[in-house]
């Protein structure tokens, strides 16, 4: 008997306020060319005043739930994936566990930046393959733009905000039945490379959040080694080689990044789901974003194979493969 996570519903959402490269181009010195040129971004959605992480993540998990058909009363375990909680504590995971009635469930954050949504699903899949939760909310949500120095062109260009989510079911069964589902989780992280991205605050620092600091040269390089690599890790140990994958779904952090993976790893760019042209690098919740949108316009249909992989700061990097 196999245990699989198999996604049940998704949802996404994406603040109403959208900043164009033109927009920017007003704040800092900047051009769309540049912007468009460099990075394949166009705009950005920004969260209004008071908008939280908790409440993106909320209007994202609603949609989750309706398209499983079922209440928050039913989820067994929520994991959110940010680096951009509401508060120092508690966990803005039990946020959006009270907002939906979730009131049996247990709720937690996963720490892993840009890799945050594919940490989060492991770890909910772990738990449903183990037998301790049957019904799982996977989210990733942010609100970059509260951490970003917008005098700083090299980073403020680079991100925004929104969140998405999926509800896994744990199925069991054999053969033919447990062929959808979550099949593999490859997580890596190395903390040697902290300086490269980092935000240059916390509650051990100095109280206040702090602001994203980068070195993007070598970030977009080390993005482009330990992506590929990780990829060919998640098809290796399936057994799978580039023509079984149906969609690669990467984190949206830069086209000239998801082209450069998808090239190194044999794969078609025309089986790569791209948003960040629209959304910008919303971090942790690129993935779920990026997911959602191709599984509503039927690009992603039950059946595929779908690869997903992710970089972020510490360095975390990470790829799951998930028979849709
Ligand atoms: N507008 C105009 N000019 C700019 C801007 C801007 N927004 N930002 C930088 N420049 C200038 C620089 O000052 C520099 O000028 P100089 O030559 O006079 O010194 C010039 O453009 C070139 O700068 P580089 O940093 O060398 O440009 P590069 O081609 O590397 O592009 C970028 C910069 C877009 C940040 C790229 O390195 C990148 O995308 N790196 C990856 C960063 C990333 O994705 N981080 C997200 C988190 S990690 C992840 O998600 C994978």
């Amino acid at each position: 008997m196999v245990i699989r996570s198999v996604v049940q519903g998704w949802g996404a959402y994406l603040p109403e306020k959208i900043l164009t490269n033109d927009d920017l181009a007003k704040i800092v010195e900047t051009s769309d060319e540049w912007i468009v040129e460099r990075t394949g971004i166009r705009q950005r959605h920004i969260a209004a005043d008071g908008e939280m992480t908790s409440d993106l993540a909320t209007h994202a998990t609603v949609q989750a739930l309706a398209r499983a058909g079922i209440d928050g009363a039913e989820i067994d375990i929520i994991v959110l994936g940010t680096a951009t909680p509401d508060e120092t504590f508690p966990a803005t995971a039990t946020r959006v566990q009270e907002r939906i009635g979730a009131h049996t469930a247990f709720a937690f954050d996963v720490q892993a930046a840009c890799s945050g949504f594919i940490y989060a699903l492991a770890l909910a899949d772990n738990f449903l393959r183990l037998g301790q939760a049957r019904t799982a909310l996977v989210i990733g949500a942010e609100t970059f733009s509260r951490i970003l120095d917008w005098q700083d062109r090299t980073t403020c260009v680079l991100f925004g905000d929104g969140a998405g989510a999926v509800v896994l079911r744990a199925e069991e069964g054999t053969g033919a039945n447990t062929d959808r589902g979550v099949l593999s989780t490859h997580l890596h992280s190395d903390g040697r490379q902290h300086d490269l991205l980092y935000a240059d605050g916390g509650p051990s620092f100095n109280q206040m959040a702090g602001v994203v600091r980068m070195q993007g040269r070598e970030v977009f390089r080390q993005a482009v080694i330990k992506l590929s690599a990780v990829v060919g890790e998640a098809l290796v140990s399936n057994g799978f080689s580039v023509a079984d994958v149906d969609w690669l779904v990467p984190h949206q952090a830069n086209k000239r990044i998801l082209d450069s993976t998808a090239r190194k790893s044999g794969i078609s760019l025309k089986k790569m789901v791209v948003t960040v042209d629209r959304h910008a690098n919303t971090s942790a919740a690129s993935i779920p974003l990026a997911l959602s949108e191709a599984a509503n316009d039927d690009r992603i249909k039950q059946g595929d194979l779908v690869v997903m992989e992710a970089m972020g700061a510490g360095f975390t990097w990470a790829a799951a493969t998930l028979r849709w």
